[in-house]
């Protein structure tokens, strides 16, 4: 292998990889997905826009409400402009393309927001998606926390389809990607000691 080679980032050179994981598992941690100049450039913007979160809330449109006994994140949508965040949804939208040629998911777009959990914040077991109905297919979960504290809690857990059984739990150390098939894996994130930030994404079909 080239050293050119080596330097891409791992997320493009794992579709393969990832479409396996998701047709079998239903779920992938991949490390260090995107060279460390995107990371730290996401981290910058989203420290730039700290003030401009919002907090987040539950349901949509009709049921929309705020509900600090559910989650207590507070966030922002993405939107192509800024280097990092228009290369960050860039390469997903590669990802959504090649999982559609690898597993004919039919994903027809991605959208993504930061997301930020002060200490103690949390989001409760939840899905995603529900089988059979139009939306998110893929969940995807981008961590943005450098040097974080294993001991800080803040774990994504995800867990068997009833929602019953834990699967796995996984630290949100800065690089990591966690994809999962959204209407499978009911799943939640533990309070942290510390501030706890990502993107959370989905790819979604038509309706
Ligand atoms: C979500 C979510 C997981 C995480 O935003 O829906 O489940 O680890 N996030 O932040
Ligand atoms: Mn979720």
């Amino acid at each position: 292998m080239s050293s050119s080679t080596s330097l891409r980032p791992l997320l493009h050179d794992n579709y393969d990889a990832i479409a396996d994981a998701l047709a079998g598992p239903g779920f992938i941690i991949l490390d260090d997905a995107f060279n460390a100049g995107l990371t730290l450039g996401l981290i910058d913007v989203l420290a730039e826009r700290a003030d401009q979160l919002t907090r987040a809330g539950v349901g949509r449109a009709g049921d929309y409400q705020l509900n600090d006994s559910v989650r207590g994140d507070a966030i922002q949508w993405l939107e192509p402009g800024a280097a990092a965040v228009t290369e960050f949804l860039s390469a997903m939208d590669k990802l959504r393309g090649a999982l559609n040629e690898r597993l004919f998911l039919g994903l027809a777009d991605y959208e993504a927001h930061f997301a930020s959990y002060t200490p103690g914040a949390f989001y409760k077991k939840h899905r995603d998606a529900f089988l059979g109905q139009p939306g998110r297919k893929v969940s995807s979960v981008f961590y943005l926390n450098p040097d974080w504290d294993l001991a800080a809690g803040g774990e994504l857990v995800l867990y068997d389809e009833a929602g019953e059984q834990e699967l796995v739990r996984i630290a949100p150390e800065c690089g990591r990607l966690v994809l999962f098939l959204s209407e499978d894996f009911p799943h939640e994130v533990l309070p942290a000691r510390n501030a706890r930030q990502s993107i959370a994404g989905w790819f979604r079909i038509k309706p």
